[in-house]
């Protein structure tokens, strides 16, 4: 996908960076920095940094970074092209006509949602209609489960017929390509060739995104039926990220309760909006994603998980809670006794009950100690200290030292013992995880830095010196892209020994040669960032932040009138594609061994050259 000459840096620069952010940000200005509590992760203390000389954010702690169009993408969950097309909305920019790649992309999307609907129509009218065998059999299927006319019509139930291809013929004769079909996700090829329907046999949960577009589907098989995975769910299309949808949500959204209540399964979700709790959701067949989390912190923040009484179940809300706490939501846990999901619960004993349990839902926590105490005899002094101990780490695991000592106190109430002593021992359990915690984390930057389990840059490890050049020469290049022409003589791609920083070299090369700029000074990181991935921008942005800020302090103080001095950093570009040089040689002659560097224990710590960072950085993390 090729935009028009220009039209990405006016997006960029008609979309002030500060401004877009401050949208879904308070940012204050520290010293000469603005900076906020990053929207990305949980943090007390504002790493969060936006650029406005460079036109980017990133954030110190999480590593969250790139340009306006990045930031859109990231807090509103859309792809690149949703994110371009918002922000020249907001700056009245026209999406320019002549982008024939742009045009084609968003015809084939609109034509796959059509597609969609006309498949949800032919598997709604299936499962009202059909007279035969099959249609009988899933109706009485869903008479058994409970479900009333209305409710099927509301959620737009259907059913794939056990046929191969009767979708297929139908939607071919109705225009749409093969193409078009398994772009959708609604066929598949055999074989020998032969093009099948995807979901057959089964019963039919179109996925409606709140816009009010089907945009993917979920397939039951029948009961009886066996053969196949119980539940069958389109992949990633054009059209539908799983990662970033929630069956229901369209019409959960509307809810007037205030919170939301999340569930594992369809089925469950739509026992609960048939007994009234509209305000139901759940996720598509995989744990909470954390797009998820984000995404409901949009409409509330207060949710309820009614998740499947077992194991995998409780692991799921574990994971869930986690996620959503992150992004700022209070969740409580709607306990189902001795029903094995939500909509067993709702059939056995009726919604009344339900809506009595929903009143007040139980805190987290509390479920959790309500586990310990049932899965032990308190009567047994050796159970019941056992079960004292793991409530007092499962309370050192919440955040926030009073309400860890609210806990402590009931605990002790409980089991009848001093409320001192017990608050002292999870005082004591939660410092050992946050030093824990600190280390871990210590160590995770101490390997970034080395280049030890990097990432984005897995092959960072063979020269960490050499990387550091690499990425200087690179956020100094970027920013100061009319260096271009200095640099481009003595500077080649083969000198990058990394790939990914050879992949940047090379976009940017590319960028700038490319003749729909008029000269090297109109780059802009937006021309290439669109081939990275969010992470991958995260790190480039760093590059031109990070890197090139002491480069530029130094070049401006040279300068009486606080002006870069333009010699100083066409001289450290020049140096330091020396020193590059100079350390590809010495890296040729000493040729590591990164096996034996990784399985020595403390390797990652003697492999970082620059003891001076080592310091700096533990002091950064102390602060
Ligand atoms: P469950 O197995 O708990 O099913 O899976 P359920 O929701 O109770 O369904 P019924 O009541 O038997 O009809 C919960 C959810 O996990 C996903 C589906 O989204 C399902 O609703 N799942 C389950 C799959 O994606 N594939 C599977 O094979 C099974
Ligand atoms: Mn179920």
């Amino acid at each position: 996908m090729r935009f028009p000459d220009g039209f990405l840096q006016e997006i960029k620069f008609r979309n002030d960076i500060e401004d877009i952010v401050s949208r879904y940000v308070p940012l204050k200005q520290n010293g000469s920095r603005l900076v906020a509590c990053c929207p990305f992760h949980s943090e007390k203390t504002p790493s969060f940094t936006v650029y406005k000389d460079t036109k980017s954010y990133y954030c110190f702690g999480c590593g969250a970074g790139g340009d306006v169009i990045y930031f859109m993408m990231a807090i509103e969950n859309i792809d690149y092209l949703t994110a371009v097309t918002k922000l020249a909305d907001i700056a009245k920019i026209p999406i320019p006509e002549d982008d024939s790649e742009y045009r084609d992309k968003m015809i084939r999307q609109k034509r796959i949602i059509e597609l969609n609907r006309e498949a949800a129509l032919y598997f709604h009218d299936n499962l009202i209609s059909l007279k035969t065998d099959e249609g009988d059999k899933v109706r009485e299927y869903l008479r058994k489960r409970g479900l009333k006319n209305a409710t099927i019509k509301h959620f737009g139930l259907g059913y794939a017929t056990s046929s191969w291809n009767s979708l297929t013929k139908y939607l071919s004769e109705k225009g749409y390509s093969k193409d078009e079909q398994r772009a959708a996700f609604l066929c598949g090829v055999t074989k020998k060739g032969d093009y099948t329907d995807y979901f057959r046999g089964r019963l039919m949960f179109p996925i409606i995104e709140p816009g009010g577009n089907v945009i993917a589907f979920g397939g039951r098989v029948i009961e009886g039926d066996g053969g196949g995975k119980k539940y069958l769910n389109s992949s990633d299309t054009p059209v539908f990220k799983k990662s970033r949808n929630l069956y229901a949500l369209n019409f959960a959204k509307n809810s007037k309760r205030g919170y939301l209540i999340m569930c594992e399964g369809y089925m469950d979700v739509i026992s609960m909006h048939q007994a009234g709790f509209t305000n139901t959701v759940a996720t598509l067949g995989t744990a909470v994603t954390s797009e998820q989390a984000r995404i409901i912190s949009k409409y509330t923040n207060k949710v309820v998980l009614a998740y499947d009484s077992d194991d995998a179940g409780k692991k799921a809300m574990q994971k869930a809670h986690g996620l959503l706490s992150e992004a700022g939501i209070e969740v409580k846990v709607l306990s189902l006794d001795d029903a094995k999901d939500p909509d067993e619960f709702i059939n056995k004993y009726g919604n009344k009950i339900l809506e009595n349990y929903l009143v007040k839902p139980k805190g987290y926590v509390e479920t959790k100690l309500d586990g310990i105490y049932t899965k032990y005899d308190l009567d047994n002094p050796e159970d019941r200290i056992k079960a004292l101990n793991e409530s007092c780490e499962e309370i050192s695991l919440i955040n926030s030292e009073i309400e860890r000592e609210v806990y402590g106190i009931k605990l002790a109430e409980k089991f009848k013992i001093s409320s001192d002593n017990i608050i002292k021992e999870i005082k004591r359990q939660a410092a050992k995880r946050l030093k824990k915690e600190k280390s871990d984390f210590i160590n995770g930057e101490l390997r970034k830095i080395s280049g030890y389990g990097d990432r984005i840059n897995p092959d960072a490890v063979k020269s960490p010196a050499a990387v550091k050049i690499e990425e200087a020469i690179l956020g100094l290049l970027m920013q100061y892209p009319e260096f271009y022409g200095d640099t481009k003589y003595i500077l080649s791609e083969d000198m990058f020994i990394t790939e990914f920083n050879k992949k940047i070299y090379t976009a940017f090369k590319n960028a700038v040669e490319d003749n729909s700029l008029i000269n090297e000074a109109n780059f802009d990181t937006a021309l290439i960032t669109k081939d990275f991935s969010p992470e991958e921008t995260g790190r480039i942005t760093k590059m031109i932040v990070a890197n090139t800020a002491n480069v530029v302090n130094i070049a401006r103080a040279a300068n009486s009138n606080n002006n870069v001095n333009i010699n100083n950093i066409k001289n450290t570009l020049e140096n330091l594609v020396e020193s590059l040089k100079e350390q590809n040689k010495i890296n040729g002659e000493k040729n590591i061994n990164i096996k034996e560097i990784a399985a020595a224990d403390d390797g990652f710590v003697k492999f970082i050259e620059n003891k001076r960072l080592q310091e700096q950085l533990k002091k950064d993390i102390k602060r």
